[in-house]
């Protein structure tokens, strides 16, 4: 595959910020750790990330604007573009050594997300989408799962930290979809969820109250690999309520209906 200018420097961006982040992995426990709230660690790796990325992002694109998880909104002079980052994706997964967590950039052009990388730097698998041009895993073709079959699939999920919003509806929603499938897995990183959607591993995501970072890319990943995603509702105003329910064309409308979209 012929990755465009702007895919280039998407991967470009996210190899320089990986090489750091790698190395500071392999030395997790060395990391000084400070707290931005409960179960929400910030570490270094993270904030040299973010900041790698920023620089190389805006020195290939200078007039863009930035939403970054760690440093906020940044206005660039063009007001059609921005970037939506998340340095770091499973941060609580890279705090206890488990090597699954991810580099999520977004591109949005107009309120639309037009290209999208999850980038897993330890297992050094690379996922692409750009809008119209298909959802790839290292230069291979993504498509989500055949599967129709609820009693077959796999969904992944995200189960609320302590001192979020969302405990009450999570386990309303385990309690419905529970009997009805094959298995749920709950692996700690919204970014990679998506791309496993994409991949065709997951037949199925679901969570609230995510962040706009910890979805734009892996949202334009299912969709460039055929699935569908909504929030919970149906509606579709993801990146703005952080609902995010995500499947491939069988299954999306099943699990939908299963979901008590009403759960506190
Ligand atoms: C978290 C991960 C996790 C999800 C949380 C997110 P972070 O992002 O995506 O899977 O359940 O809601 O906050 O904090 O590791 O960047
Ligand atoms: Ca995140
Ligand atoms: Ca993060």
């Amino acid at each position: 595959m012929v990755h465009s200018p702007t895919l280039n420097v998407m991967i470009g961006a996210a190899r320089k910020a990986a090489r750091a982040l790698v190395r500071d992995f392999g030395e997790v426990e060395q990391l000084q750790v400070s707290q931005k709230g409960p179960a929400d660690f910030v570490t270094n790796a993270d904030l040299k990330a973010e900041k790698t990325l920023i620089h190389e992002l805006l020195h290939a694109r200078p007039d863009y604007g930035v939403i970054a998880e760690e440093s906020g909104v940044k206005h660039g002079a063009d007001p059609r573009h921005h970037w939506i980052i998340d340095p770091l994706d499973g941060t609580l997964n890279f705090m206890h050594g488990l090597p699954h967590f991810a580099i999520s950039i977004g591109l949005v052009r107009s309120g639309e997300v037009i290209a999208g990388l999850v980038y897993n730097p330890v297992s050094d698998d690379m996922y692409v989408a750009e809008k119209g041009q298909g959802a790839y895993l290292n230069s291979r073709r993504i498509r989500v799962s055949g599967r129709r079959d609820m009693t077959q699939a796999m969904l992944a999920t995200g189960i609320p930290y302590h001192a979020r919003p969302g405990h009450d509806r999570f386990l309303a929603e385990m309690a419905a979809l529970m009997p009805e499938v094959a298995g749920i897995r709950r692996l700690g990183s919204a970014a990679l969820d998506l791309a496993f959607v994409a991949a065709g591993r997951f037949d199925g995501f679901w969570e609230s109250h995510l962040k706009p970072w910890d979805i734009a890319a892996g949202i334009l990943l299912v969709r460039e690999a055929g699935g569908f995603v909504t929030e919970i509702n149906g509606g579709d105003k993801m990146l703005e309520s952080g609902s995010v329910l995500a499947g491939n064309d069988h299954l999306h409308g099943a699990i939908a209906k299963l979901l008590p979209s009403s759960a506190a």
